[in-house]
Parts: structure tokens; sequence; C-alpha cells
């Protein structure tokens, strides 16, 4: 296993902190993000809590976004798509593998729904690549609920979708999936159709409200691989 520094930039949320306690646990270094490192540390505290006593976990500490990144190999961003943008536009992220697990969602009375990006040409993750062109943005993550992420089971019974256009930094995500889900992510195309698996999130939020459960995806017929 490739051991990586992980910024998280919105660590002080669910998925944030989640996939960061999930990351530190598989033994990589995490740092929790965030606009003010004050709420930062408490958070990096209590996930650093939860680990003690866990063999070869991964340290865990907070700062300001900005340095966060600045510590890191691969950045997760995990804030809302409002002031995404404005946020990613701040962070010196060239030369980092960065991954958006970022849902543009809305929710009405009907429920959620993804926000049309772009005029459907658009997703999150491309307007990072695109806000950030020296850095490599893959999609993952998009569809793992935050409350599992936090919970107890040793891994989720789930899969995760990787999309990206360069196979090096797809292969960063596919292998930080096994921390999760205790098996490697798995490879569903270009970084495009980061425009289906980002609002599919709004289906599992609908399947949740129904069933009261959290949902997740898992594809068949790949025992072969
Ligand atoms: N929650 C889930 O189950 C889940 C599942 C899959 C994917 N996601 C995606 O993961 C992302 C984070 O989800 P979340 O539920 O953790 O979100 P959240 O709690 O609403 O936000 C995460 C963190 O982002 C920072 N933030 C909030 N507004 C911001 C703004 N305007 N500009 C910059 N930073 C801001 C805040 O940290 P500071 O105030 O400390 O900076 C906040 O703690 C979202 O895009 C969501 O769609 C969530």
């Amino acid at each position: 296993m490739t051991s990586h520094t992980i910024a998280v930039i919105g660590g002080t949320g669910p998925q944030g902190k989640g996939l960061g306690y999930r990351f530190a646990r598989h033994g990589h270094t995490v740092v929790l993000g965030s606009r003010s490192e004050e709420r930062a540390l408490p958070v990096a505290d209590e996930v650093g809590e939860r680990l003690s006593g866990v063999e070869g976990a991964g340290r865990v500490t907070g700062a300001a976004n900005a340095d966060a990144v600045a510590a890191a190999d691969v950045v997760l961003l995990a804030v809302p798509w409002d002031g995404h943008d404005e946020l990613v536009a701040t962070l010196p992220l060239a030369g980092k593998t960065v991954i958006s697990c970022v849902n543009p969602l809305a929710f009405d009375k009907r429920g959620a729904h993804g926000l049309v990006i772009n005029g459907g040409e658009g997703s999150a993750a491309e307007s990072a690549q695109a806000i950030a062109p020296e850095a490599t943005v893959v999609g993952a993550f998009h569809n793992v609920s935050a409350v599992g992420l936090w919970g107890d089971e040793e891994y989720l019974d789930e899969d995760v979708l990787v999309v990206g256009d360069v196979v090096e930094a797809k292969e960063v995500a596919i292998e930080l999936a096994a921390a999760v889900t205790g098996r490697p992510g798995i490879d569903a195309g270009k970084l495009r159709l980061a425009r289906q698996l980002e609002p599919f999130t709004a289906v599992l939020i609908s399947i949740n409200r129904k069933y009261k459960v959290h949902s997740g995806v898992r594809i068949s017929g790949l025992d072969a691989h």
C-alpha cells in the first residue's frame, strides 16, 4: 500500500471527517482542513481519540484548508457545492491528486435532486479540474454515506466508483477506496461521468428516506477481476 498524506477540505463536516477517519485507520496521514484552523483542531482531536489504540493508524491533525493542501500529496474535496468554486480557486492544488466527492444537489418538496451544472455539460469534479488545471482531479466516494463512514462496521458493504481522465490518479482513489469498503474501488470511466455519479446520490437519498436505510452502490458482474 502506498502511504499518503491526505488533506481533507471541509474536514469538519460529516463526509470529510468520516472519510478522514477511514483513511487514517488504514495508515494514511490525514490533515483535516477548515476555513478556520480553530474549527479543524477539535475535530482532528475527536478522530484521533477514536483511533487511539488502533494499530498502524495514521496521524490526524487539523489546519486551515490551504495549509492542509500544502502538506499533502492527495487532496479530498468534501465541501458543499454552494461556494465550491470560490474555495477551490484559493487552494494551492498544482501537482496534487485531487479527489472530489462533491454532489451538487438541491432539495424541495419532492425530495433531493441533482442540479444542472454548466447547462448539463459539467459537474463539480470537472469544475474543480477547470479551476485547477495543474492538479489532476478524479471523482470518487460520491455515493458513500457519512453515517456509514463514522459507524462501527469494519468495512462498508458497497463499491466506490472512480472516474477520471488520468489512470495514475484514478489508481490512487481506487486504492484508497479499500480503506472504506475493504476492496479496491472500480474504474468507472472518464471524468465527465461525474455528471452521472454526482446526481445519482439523489436517488440513494430517496431510497434512504423510503426504506429508512443508508443505501450504497454495489456493481455486479466483476467477480472475475
Ligand atoms: N454527508 C453525506 O452523507 C455525503 C455523502 C456523499 C457525498 N457528500 C458530499 O460531500 C460534501 C460534504 O458533505 P457534508 O455533508 O460533510 O457537508 P457540510 O457539512 O455541509 O460541509 C462540510 C464542510 O465544508 C465547509 N463549508 C461549508 N460551507 C462552505 C462554503 N460556502 N465554502 C467553503 N467551505 C464551506 C464547512 O467547514 P468549515 O466551516 O470548517 O470550513 C463544513 O463543515 C458535499 O459536497 C456532499 O454533497 C456528502
